[in-house]
């Protein structure tokens, strides 16, 4: 009998025998989770210790390079049936072409997973995350990540290793640009708005995708923001700070997880048992499976966690870790450790489950094949409603800084110099992660963008410098442009590669001699308006900017149509609304700054801020340059009319506190507005102020709304002193504002 029957036989009986064993069992329906472990017992009583390591096995086919590089005989491996999954790996025919061997060439044909780091879009590349979370819109970061979802599903993708819901407080990180900022309401609501978009409602459906929630946990907390380096820190920041998104990414259903590559207070992530069972299984009810990053388990060796690999293999199946990826240790060590007795073979039999079961859930058992439609595959990539979301998204998330005079929006009549390094930049306008996103031409400049706005006889062009670099040959011609034009627009920042992972910076200044331009220009012409566009993956040091420029725009990588998304800003057809995700310090040496800080036992008085013995520094203010929340409109925005229900509440009572919200100014235009909480004696402290809700509304010039949040005690709860998640009596303050950067007025009582 050839192979293929033979499968075919084998696959029936599982079938067969799931099909018998629902109706032995009962004509109960039962969920959807119970109908796919009864296919999955059937299917995993036929598979040899071997096969079922096989699909705790992932490797690279290095489409894309996202880790060290490293040889291995995919296809043999996949063939003899010892592979669950590939990475980097897209296209119809790529993925098809491997799926092929998997289902074809192995004893039982279970279809390989084909995962890719889809993180702001695939091939359609929205603004970095670190923008999208500066748009403060839920409903757009889902939209683009559906969008995102649909066209990688169309190239065979079937899991993205997103979102990456890490806390980032640490500017030097480069994967700070990959995050949704400091603050744990905003990040646990963007995690959970990126899983409904590549999950979507149904998982069944060819243009769904499983979600990632990584990489659990701390990795922003690393010390000295150098990537992969060392996390230390108390229960306290542990649980009330870095794991909450997580905890908000299962509730939303997300079906995998990543481990961290950091260790956190001793232990390695990937080696974690205290996060993955104790917390991530037994706590949070997780059923998904988790995968390590890339090569982590081999990396237990070098953090002193593991005498060898083999020990390392141990460890990461004890701790809880499902699927190696790129290590090859599963497939190396784990058959021999079971037959040594040193791991439960019932061990790998879960870990085999969980990702079975995803595969289930995504239909590749019914067709294995369902994600490699070419024709859908051409209809999908760059659709024109995917690149005009993308073009609003990119408006969206720009920042307006400072704006002096009016010195923005520009109006088309006048002469611009249009001056800097990624004024025709169309590779790092993509940012880092760019996925399959095209770096040779497809994205839209800044200049292009300014084009459709403004007639080329206004616009007179002049790069004055490089990223990097300290040449400043180029000077010359810049401030001739600048002397010749009304107005002086820059487009500056980092590479993109600057930021992302493996990309800490030890200064967060603008890079090269593009300060020294700034300058430059500033002395040639001191009347007019210069207006900075900032393309940044981190927060900068732009103190010195600050005093140059009238106006400070910061789009942060803006994506594949990001010249558009931001000239619609500079032109004024979108009003600025973005806010920032987290706080820009004033120096490094502030760092780590953040709203959310603990109050101490000697803070500075707001009337005198250099009192002795108080804690400030010598040479700084506390406070930032631009703070968590902030964000200019074209227009002003009066808040006023703040009211409470009640000045006290019960435990099972709702607050609602609303204010009135005016557009005083000269443009329509959005506002969000935020509320923020303080709870003033807790079992442990608490920060001096938390975003617990925001709401983005729309105020034609001179509307007014009134905006109301409803508080309860679910809002109020931390975990406290004894580990509990709950809520504690006592004042606390409350204030909707439009910043971070204001003083409480008003409080509540619980009680
Ligand atoms: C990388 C990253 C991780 C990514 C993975 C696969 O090392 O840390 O975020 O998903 O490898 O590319």
């Amino acid at each position: 009998m050839n192979k293929t029957l033979a499968k075919f036989f084998i696959l029936l009986f599982a079938v067969t025998t799931f099909s018998c064993k629902t109706e032995s069992k009962n004509t109960v329906h039962h969920s959807e989770e119970t109908a796919y472990d009864a296919k999955v017992d059937s299917l995993m009583s036929l598979m040899t210790l071997k096969e079922k390591i096989g699909q705790t096995v992932m490797y690279s086919g290095g489409w894309s390079v996202t880790g060290p590089v490293i040889s291995s005989n995919n296809k043999k491996f996949i063939k003899e049936g010892s592979v669950g999954a590939m990475l980097n790996v897209y296209s119809v025919k790529g993925t098809k072409d491997l799926q092929k061997m998997a289902v074809e060439d192995t004893r039982l044909g279970i279809p390989l997973l084909f995962g890719y780091d889809v993180i702001h879009g695939f091939k359609t590349i929205f603004p970095i995350n670190l923008g999208l979370a500066a748009s403060f819109d839920l409903e757009d970061i889902e939209k683009g990540s559906r969008i995102a979802a649909e066209e990688a599903s169309a190239e065979g993708i079937h899991w993205t290793f997103a979102p990456m819901v890490d806390i980032g407080r640490d500017p030097r990180w480069g994967r700070i640009s990959e995050g949704a900022g400091e603050d744990v309401y905003l990040g646990s609501e963007i995690a959970k708005a990126y899983v409904r978009g590549f999950q979507g409602e149904d998982l069944s459906k060819h243009n769904t995708i499983l979600a990632c929630a990584k990489h659990f946990v701390g990795y922003g907390a690393a010390q000295a923001g150098r990537d992969y380096h060392t996390v230390n820190m108390g229960m306290d920041e542990l649980r009330n700070t870095y794991l909450p998104p997580f905890e908000a990414a299962v509730e939303e259903g997300v079906e995998t997880f990543m481990t961290a590559f950091n260790e956190v207070n001793g232990v390695p992530a990937t080696g974690n048992k205290f996060l993955y069972r104790d917390i991530l299984r037994d706590e949070w009810g997780f059923n998904g499976f988790v995968v390590t990053d890339y090569t982590a388990i081999n990396e237990l060796v070098m953090h002193g966690y593991a005498k060898d690999r083999k020990h390392a293999t141990e460890l990461a199946i004890k701790a809880g870790i499902d699927q190696d990826m790129m290590s090859s240790a599963n497939r190396e060590f784990l058959e021999e450790l079971v037959n040594e007795g040193k791991v439960d073979e019932a061990l790998i039999d879960d870990a085999c489950r969980r990702i079975l079961l995803a595969k289930y859930k995504l239909g590749l058992f019914d067709d294995p094949y369902r994600y490699c439609d070419e024709q859908r595959e051409k209809e999908t990539i760059y659709k024109p409603e995917y690149l005009e979301a993308a073009r609003k998204s990119a408006a969206m998330c720009s920042v307006l800084l400072k704006n002096d005079d009016k010195a923005l929006p520009l109006n088309n009549n006048q002469t611009i110099a249009l001056i800097g390094p990624l004024v025709k930049d169309k590779e790092n306008i993509l940012g880092n992660w760019g996925a399959a996103g095209d770096r040779t031409g497809k994205a839209i400049s800044v200049h292009q963008g300014i084009q459709e706005y403004l007639n080329d006889s206004k616009i007179i062009f002049a790069k004055g410098c490089e990223i990097e670099g300290d040449d400043t040959s180029e000077f010359g011609k810049a401030i001739s442009a600048a002397r010749k034009a009304d107005k002086v627009v820059m487009v500056m920042g980092e590479d993109y590669d600057m930021s992302g992972e493996a990309a800490s910076r030890t200064n967060i200044n603008l890079p090269g001699s593009q300060t020294e331009l700034i300058k430059a220009i500033r002395k040639a012409v001191p009347n007019k308006k210069i207006i900075l566009v900032l393309m940044n993956g981190r927060p900068l040091d732009l103190s010195e900017e600050d005093t140059l420029a009238d106006a400070i725009l910061e789009t942060w990588f803006p994506g594949t149509s990001g010249g558009h998304g931001v000239a619609d800003v500079i032109f004024g057809a979108y009003n600025p609304s973005g806010k920032l995700p987290l706080t820009f310090p004033r120096t490094l040496g502030q760092v780590p700054i953040y709203y959310n800080m603990k109050n101490t036992g000697r803070p500075i008085p707001p009337d005198n801020p250099h009192e002795d013995y108080k804690s400030h520094y010598l040479d700084a203010p506390n406070t930032p340059l631009y703070p968590f929340g902030h964000g200019l409109s074209y227009t002003t925005f009066d808040y006023s009319d703040v009211k409470l229900s009640s000045k006290t509440i019960g435990f099972s009572d709702t607050l609602t506190a609303s204010a009135t919200i005016t557009n005083t100014g000269d443009y329509d235009g959005h506002e969000v507005v935020q509320l923020y909480i303080h709870d003033k004696v807790g079992s442990l402290t608490r920060p001096v102020k938390e975003l617990k809700g925001f709401k983005k509304i729309f105020l034609k010039k001179g509307e007014s709304k009134t905006v109301s949040f409803d508080v309860t005690v679910e809002d109020l709860k931390y975990y406290n002193a004894n580990n509990t998640f709950d809520v504690e009596p006592g004042e606390f303050e409350i204030a909707i504002k439009g910043s971070s950067d204001f003083d409480f007025k008003q409080s509540f009582i619980l009680q």
